[in-house]
């Protein structure tokens, strides 16, 4: 497996572009399943879970039109369009599932487009058990009769699905796409209340909108969609990837260094942003660019607590964390999304932090410096929280099993190397 051997120490500074969201791609190309017309989607990242997603949909029938397929850091991101008229399958299978949990999108959508489908159930996850009970309740309530047979989802509506009144107990990201694709097709009026509303959740229903749905209270916990019968060919540009930009973020304030992000935007990362700037870290956003700097005190400890959007990410706890640990003063975070979610801790304290854990709380004590030692971790941010900080340790750090990165950060080595890290990916013999 690749490995990124990093030489810490060396501040950051210069501008890269943000690449199209993953979470936000993933959704929008199942979204094509619910349509015999074409959807077009731009600035999709070059990234491993976009081409898992991409083979799901071609085994069930999707053809897949590539242009403009980037090669470097600079290309514009993946443009692909999506015809479903030549769907053929209904079943997305184990092998393919295990590799992507997202993949259990495309029940709501093969449902409601063709009143049956069969998917594999994902399983355990290292950040946390992440069931899919509430995909399958909101399917239930939208009149498919669900079994489970030798660990395959079976969904059957032979009718169609009907709308109906869904209360999510829990706000789910996934829950609201599943459901919500479902019910731009289902009979009647559906109204999803505690709905996720992520960006990526308003991307998507603003693609849906662009393909023909009918959806209200966009970017609010409740959504009412009113069924149509068809939809329309569309093309879609994919947000930028909030995630990849709060990363790039803490890179440039972990080295303390001063660089700027094209593509990015604030406005989707505010209680994020908050905890930055209370952590002593300079954001400037002006005309679609974010200069990121540090105070000349230098970084401080803060108190964060993850939560559903527009609360702070999961995705970025990890990589906080590593900010955190070389800020001064005492620091904690509560992990309130995923139970399992500091699979980082063991190995963050291996170069040297003063993290204690008690359950879902993280206490941190700022430590001077990190020092380098062969490390790796077991998910996508966790992976990436040990690279920033390598950034920033004495020495030569190993990360190992890079292969979860490749899953959600497009041209990581190379979008560091050119604002001056000293990063190489060392290739499997
Ligand atoms: C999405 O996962 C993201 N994945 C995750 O990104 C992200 O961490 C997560 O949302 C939370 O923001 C994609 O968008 C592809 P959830 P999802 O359903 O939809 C519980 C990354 O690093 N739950 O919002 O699977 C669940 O266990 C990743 O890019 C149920 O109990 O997350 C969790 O505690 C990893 N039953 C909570 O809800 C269900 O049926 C939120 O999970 C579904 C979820």
């Amino acid at each position: 497996m690749d490995k990124l051997c990093i030489i810490g120490g060396i501040p950051l500074k210069g501008e890269i572009s943000i690449s199209g969201a993953k979470n936000a791609s993933l959704p929008l190309m199942v979204a094509s399943l619910l349509s015999d017309k074409p959807l077009t989607l731009e600035n999709l990242p070059h990234v491993e879970d976009i081409l898992s997603m991409a083979n799901l949909l071609a085994t069930l029938g999707v053809k897949l039109t590539m242009e403009g397929c980037g090669t470097s850091q600079n290309a514009q991101g993946k443009v692909i369009t999506f015809d479903a008229s030549t769907l053929s399958s209904r079943k997305a299978p184990y092998d393919l599932v295990r590799k992507m949990r997202a993949s259990i999108l495309v029940l709501g959508p093969l449902l409601a487009r063709t009143g049956y489908a069969k998917v594999s159930l994902p399983g355990g996850c290292a950040i946390g058990a992440r069931p899919v009970n509430l995909h399958l309740k909101a399917m239930e309530k939208l009149g498919a009769e669900i079994e489970i047979e030798q660990g395959y989802v079976i969904a059957k509506a032979p009718k169609g699905l009907r709308g109906a009144n869904i209360e999510f107990p829990v706000v789910t990201v996934g829950g609201t796409e599943n459901a919500l694709m479902a019910a731009v097709l289902a009979k009647g009026t559906t109204c999803l209340t505690n709905a996720a509303r992520e960006p990526e959740i308003i991307d998507l229903a603003n693609c849906l909108v662009s393909m023909g749905a009918k959806i209200q209270g966009i970017g609010t916990t409740k959504l009412v969609v009113e069924g149509v019968e068809t939809l329309f060919p569309a093309t879609h540009r994919v947000i930028p990837d909030r995630i990849e930009t709060g990363t790039y973020m803490i890179a440039g304030a972990i080295t303390g260094g001063s660089i700027t992000l094209r593509n990015a935007r604030l406005d989707t990362l505010p209680a994020f942003v908050k905890k930055l700037r209370e952590a002593g870290v300079i954001l400037i956003e002006e005309e679609g660019k974010i200069h990121v700097s540090v105070e000349e005190e230098g970084l401080r400890g803060v108190d964060i607590t993850t939560a559903p959007h527009p609360g702070f990410p999961t995705d970025l706890q990890a990589q906080t964390m590593a900010l955190l640990c070389t800020a001064k003063g005492k620091s904690s975070i509560i992990e309130a999304i995923f139970e399992n979610r500091f699979m980082h801790v063991p190995e963050l304290i291996r170069m040297g932090a003063n993290i204690s854990l008690n359950g879902n709380t993280a206490s941190i004590k700022g430590v001077n410096r990190l020092h380098s030692a062969e490390v790796m971790a077991t998910d996508l941010r966790a992976s990436v929280s040990l690279v920033l900080a390598a950034l920033v340790a004495d020495g030569k750090t190993t990360v190992n099993r890079i292969y979860h990165l490749d899953r959600g950060y497009e041209y990581v080595e190379a979008k560091l190397r050119s604002l001056g890290a000293q990063i190489e990916r060392l290739k499997d013999a």
